[in-house]
C-alpha cells in the first residue's frame, strides 16, 4: 500500500490512558478571561449573565456526554467528573480533555447572543483544560473542597477589591489594603466600611459557585384509562448552589453521585497539601523535538450530513477550516506550519518552542479551543445561508518528532492519506451518483488500486485523467504557513509597494516532495541538501 512507507511515524504517538480505578476530572478554564471580560465589559466582580452562560455550557456538556455525571464551577472555570469505570474514549487523556474543552467553547460562542443580546462578541473566546486523576473517592473529595475554597477566597477578595475601588480608591491602593488580609479581616472590612454581611448579602451563586449534576426525575409519559399517570424515570441535569460540596450531607444526598462514585465516609476539614500538589501536576513534552498538534472533527461524518456539505468535498467547509488554521498561526507565533485535510488539521510547533512551558494539556486544549471558537464564529461568513444545526467540536493530541526528516515524513503520511481518501471518495460518490447503491459502490471499490480507480473515473466521467482535473484543494490538502509577499495597493491606497511583508498563506502544495522544503528552507529553518536535483515543482500536481 502506498501509505506504508510513512506509516512508521504512527509509532511516535504515545499511550495516555488513565487507568482505573482513577476517577477522571477535567477542568476547563478561560484563557486570559481577565482581558476577555474587560473587552466585553463584564460587571465587576461578578457578572450574573456571564456566570449563567458558563452554567449553560456546563449543563450542555453533561447533557452531551452521558459519562460525565457531576460538575462544579465558578467564575471562568468548570470541573467535570466522569463516572468511575468510564470507557469514555477508552480513557485517553488528551482525547477527553480536548473534546470537552472544544464542546464547551462551541456552546459558549453559540449561546452568547442568548445571554448578551446587546453585546457583540468582539473576538473568539477560548478555554484551556487539564485532567486531574483522583485515585480514590477521598482524593476527589479533596479536589472539590480545594476548588470551592478557591471560589470562596477569590470571590471574597474580589468583592472587597471592587467595593474599595468603587468607593474611590485606586486599584493599587485597594490591593495594598488587602495584602496579607485574612478571611476574617475581609468580612470585617465589608461589614464596617460597606455595611455588607458577606454571607447574607452576597448571592450564593457568587460565594459558593454552581454544581450541575444528573438527578433522577420521573416523567409522566401517558395516562391510563382510569386516569392514573404512567411514569418513567429519567436523568435530568439540575443545578444547585451548595455551601459545602465536599460534605457528606451534600454528596450522599445525590443518588446519582453515590451510585456512580460511592459515598463520602467522613467530612473534610482541609484538603491535604500533597493532594493539591498532585492536582497541579502537568506533564511536559520532550524538549528540542518538533511538536505536532493534530486536531480532528468529532463525528464529522454526521455533522457534514446534517449540514448538507457537498460530497465528497465541500470547498466552503474546507475554506472555513483553512481560515481557522490561519487564525491559529496568527495567534501562536511558534507554530511554523500547518497542514489540513477533510476535518483534520496538523499544527507544527517549532522545536525550541517554550509555549506554555511545553505543558501538553495547555498546548493541545488552547489550540483545539481557539480552533472550535473560530469555526463557530466564522461559520456565517462561509455559510451565510446555512444555519448551524449542531455544535461542531474537535479532539486533539500532541506528538513529538525528534528530527525534521521524521516530521516531514509525518506530513507526507497525512498527504498520502489525503490522496488515498480523496481518490476513494471521488470514485465512491461518482458511482452513487451514477445510480449505484452505497453498498454496491463499496463492493465495486474493494481491492482496487489507484490505477483501477483512475480508469473507473475516466469511464464514468468521459474525461481522460479526470482525477487530475479536480481542484488542488481537494487533491493536495491545504498547507498554511508564514510567507513573504510584496506589499500591494489596499483600497486604492499605496502601501509601500515593493516592500516585503509576511502574511499567513494558504497553498495547495505537494509537501511529500522535498522540493517544497528546499524552496521554503525558512519554515523548518533547516539546511536540506540543496545539490539534490528535483524535477517536480512543489505546487505541481502528480498522479497517484
Ligand atoms: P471521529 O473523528 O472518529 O469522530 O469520526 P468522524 O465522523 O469525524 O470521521 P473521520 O474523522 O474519520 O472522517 C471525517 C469525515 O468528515 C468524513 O468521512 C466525511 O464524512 C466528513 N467530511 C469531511 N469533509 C467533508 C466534506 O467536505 N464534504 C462532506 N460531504 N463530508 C466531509
Ligand atoms: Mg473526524
Amino acid at each position: 500500500m502506498a501509505n506504508s512507507k510513512y506509516e512508521y511515524v504512527k509509532a511516535f504517538e504515545i499511550e495516555d490512558e488513565i487507568v482505573p480505578p482513577n476517577i477522571i476530572v477535567v477542568r476547563v478554564d478561560g484563557r486570559d478571561f481577565r482581558r476577555f471580560s474587560q473587552v466585553h465589559e463584564f460587571e465587576k466582580p461578578n457578572d450574573k449573565k456571564a456566570l449563567e452562560l458558563m452554567i449553560t455550557c456546563a449543563v450542555a456538556v453533561l447533557e452531551q456526554f452521558p459519562d460525565i455525571i457531576f460538575s462544579y464551577g465558578y467564575s471562568d472555570e468548570y470541573s467535570f467528573v466522569l463516572k468511575k469505570g468510564t470507557k469514555f474514549y477508552q480513557r485517553r487523556a488528551s482525547k477527553i480533555l480536548s473534546l470537552i474543552v472544544s464542546f464547551f467553547t462551541t456552546i459558549y460562542v453559540t449561546k452568547w447572543k442568548e445571554l448578551f443580546p446587546q453585546k457583540d462578541l468582539i473576538y473568539a473566546p477560548s478555554f484551556q483544560s487539564r485532567i486531574s486523576c483522583c485515585a480514590t473517592l477521598e482524593v476527589l473529595q479533596a479536589y472539590l473542597a480545594w476548588r470551592q475554597n478557591e471560589c470562596h477566597l477569590n470571590n471574597q477578595y474580589d468583592t472587597c477589591l471592587w467595593h474599595l475601588i468603587n468607593s474611590g480608591k485606586s486599584a493599587k491602593e485597594a490591593e495594598e489594603m488587602l495584602k496579607e488580609s485574612q478571611k476574617q479581616d475581609r468580612n470585617e472590612l465589608l461589614f464596617q466600611s460597606f455595611n455588607i454581611n458577606y454571607k447574607k448579602d452576597i448571592p450564593a451563586i457568587f460565594r459558593q459557585g454552581t454544581c450541575a449534576l444528573k438527578a433522577e426525575v420521573e416523567d409522566i409519559v401517558k395516562f391510563k384509562d382510569d386516569g392514573c399517570p404512567i411514569k418513567r424515570p429519567r436523568k435530568k441535569v439540575i443545578t444547585v448552589h451548595s455551601e459545602n460540596i465536599a460534605s457528606r450531607r451534600f454528596w450522599n444526598d445525590q443518588s446519582c453521585l453515590f451510585k456512580e462514585l460511592g459515598q463520602f465516609t467522613e467530612d473534610l476539614n482541609k484538603p491535604k497539601t500533597e493532594y493539591i500538589k498532585s492536582f497541579q501536576y502537568e506533564s511536559r513534552l520532550i524538549p528540542s523535538t518538533w511538536v505536532v498538534i493534530r486536531i480532528d472533527g468529532c463525528h464529522f461524518h454526521r455533522f457534514s450530513e446534517v449540514q448538507e456539505f457537498e460530497k465528497p468535498n465541500d470547498a466552503q467547509a474546507l475554506n472555513l477550516m483553512n481560515s481557522c488554521a490561519v487564525g491559529i498561526l496568527e495567534e501562536f507565533k511558534d507554530i511554523v506550519f500547518s497542514y489540513g485535510v477533510s476535518d483534520e488539521y496538523s499544527f507544527v510547533l517549532k522545536k525550541e518552542s517554550q509555549l506554555y512551558e511545553r505543558h501538553a494539556s495547555n498546548i493541545v486544549s488552547s489550540v483545539v479551543s481557539i480552533f472550535s471558537s473560530m469555526y463557530t464564529v466564522k461559520w456565517k461568513e462561509f455559510f451565510p445561508d446555512k444555519e448551524m444545526k449542531h455544535p461542531p467540536y474537535f479532539d486533539g493530541r500532541a506528538v513529538c518528532y525528534p528530527s525534521s526528516e521524521i516530521l516531514r515524513d509525518y506530513l507526507a503520511w497525512r498527504q498520502v492519506d489525503c490522496h488515498i481518501n480523496n481518490q476513494y471518495n471521488t470514485c465512491f460518490w461518482m458511482l452513487v451518483k451514477s445510480g449505484k447503491s452505497k453498498s454496491d459502490a463499496q463492493n465495486d471499490l474493494k481491492g482496487t488500486q489507484a490505477q483501477d480507480k483512475n480508469k473507473l473515473l475516466g469511464r464514468l466521467s468521459n474525461v481522460t485523467d479526470y482525477y487530475n482535473t479536480l481542484p488542488l484543494l481537494f487533491r493536495q490538502g491545504s498547507s498554511v504557513y508564514w510567507d513573504k509577499e510584496e506589499k500591494k495597493m489596499v483600497n486604492n491606497e499605496e502601501v509601500s509597494v515593493g516592500k516585503i511583508q509576511k502574511i499567513v498563506a494558504v497553498k495547495y502544495c505537494n509537501i511529500i516532495d522535498p522540493g517544497f522544503w528546499e524552496e521554503h528552507p525558512g519554515i523548518l529553518n533547516e539546511n536540506i541538501n540543496r545539490c539534490r536535483v528535483h524535477t517536480l515543482h512543489s505546487c505541481n500536481s502528480y498522479t497517484l
